[in-house]
């Protein structure tokens, strides 16, 4: 690079997450975006694989893993078992590294853990902070936040887990998801992602089966009212100002937007959304309050229902660290409005540089 030094992007992917293999297929698109040509004189990669039991591994293998040279990464037992140490700080060379790209989807990573930890370096990060990242992946607080702010929002209730150890509490509770809300509903962890642990639930006997699931994978849990919807997202980038993409629609054949519809089905994803101009303008409006509310910034992607009878907006959540894979609607949604790939994550290099 002419007049500077080539920035060294410490590209953090995998991760003691049930959305582990995304993060693989995400990262990979992005290194492959750093290596293009028109990044190479800018940039320079030093990948960081995390493994399933959350332990760091050498740039070396999480290289190869990267370029597809080393095919479901093994772990070895000494590794998985040798966690009083964590190797991170020390073990790991990170000195090189000026900009964090934290790519690890769902737990130990995009709810905000990985940001903390991180801040320990002194290096920025592309993302937005703990805050923002830990209130973006709890689906409770997001939507309470959501509330006092008035963003249209699907009737819900909350619930914790140890409600249900209660004969004479649940009954109670079950009553009142009876009495509020109508079938379906959705229940889901309000901790989770890639629509795991989540059931819709089309009458009442299967809603001790859903809350059991649900359980088992949070604390908390949410139930939804399920509408009819059309399922529209759009990007966010920025930091002191947050720009939108265009938005876009995806279609799938399931009846509702499963992990398997999400990674194993080809959905249509049409970009723009056919959609009314006035809704459009609507839902990037309310894409960028709802990331401010949360202090979302670098960048997210906003996700909406709108349901199909009334033509109604409905916020649904905002993903921190979105997936980035080659089929993902976020990148496609940058692509859209004329960011390339390639273009997109200098960008966000960037925006976490202020520059
Ligand atoms: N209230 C709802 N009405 C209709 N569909 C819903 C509702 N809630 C969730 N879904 C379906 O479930 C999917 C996953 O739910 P979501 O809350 O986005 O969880 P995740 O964070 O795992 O993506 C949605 O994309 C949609 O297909
Ligand atoms: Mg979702």
């Amino acid at each position: 690079m002419i007049g500077g030094k080539k920035k060294c992007i410490g590209l953090i992917f995998g991760g003691h997450s049930n959305e582990h293999e995304v993060s693989i297929s995400s990262a990979k698109t992005v290194f492959q975006a750093f290596n293009a040509q028109i990044n190479k004189e800018r940039f320079t990669v030093k990948a960081f694989y995390i493994n399933k039991y959350g332990y760091w591994l050498d740039s070396d293998i999480s290289e190869k893993i990267l370029i597809g040279e080393i095919e479901n990464y093994k772990t070895k037992k000494q590794e998985t078992f040798n966690q009083e140490k964590i190797n991170f700080l020390d073990g790991i060379e990170f000195q090189n590294v000026d900009v964090w790209f934290p790519l690890l989807h769902g737990f130990n990573g995009e709810d905000g853990s990985i940001h903390g930890l991180l801040k320990f370096t002194k290096k920025p990060l592309v993302g937005c902070g703990i805050l923002g990242s830990a209130l973006g992946m709890d689906k409770i607080l997001m939507k309470s936040i959501f509330s006092n702010l008035k963003l249209p929002q699907v009737n819900y209730l909350v619930f914790q887990n140890e409600d249900f150890n209660n004969e004479e509490i649940k009954n109670k509770l079950i009553n009142e998801i009876l009495n509020k809300l109508n079938f379906p509903v959705f229940v889901k962890p309000s901790n989770s992602g890639s629509s795991l642990g989540i059931s819709k639930v089309k009458n009442e006997s299967e809603i001790l089966q859903a809350l059991e699931k649900a359980r088992g994978i949070d604390q908390r849990i949410l139930v939804e009212e399920g509408l009819e919807v059309r399922e529209i997202e759009c990007g966010i980038i920025g930091k002191s100002k947050l720009s939108t993409s265009e938005i876009g629609e995806v279609k799938y054949e399931s009846d509702w937007y499963d992990y398997d519809s999400k990674y194993y089905s080809n959905n249509q994803i049409t970009i723009p959304a056919e959609i009314d101009s006035k809704i459009t303008k609507e839902i990037k409006e309310i894409a960028i309050q709802s990331c401010r509310a949360l202090n979302i910034f670098g960048f997210a992607r906003v996700d909406f229902f709108l349901e199909k009878s009334s033509n109604k907006i409905f916020l649904n959540e905002i993903n921190t660290i979105p997936g980035f894979t080659k089929n993902s609607m976020f990148p496609m949604l940058w692509k859209a409005s004329g960011l390339k790939i390639e273009q997109l994550v200098a960008k966000l290099v960037d925006i976490s540089l202020d520059l």
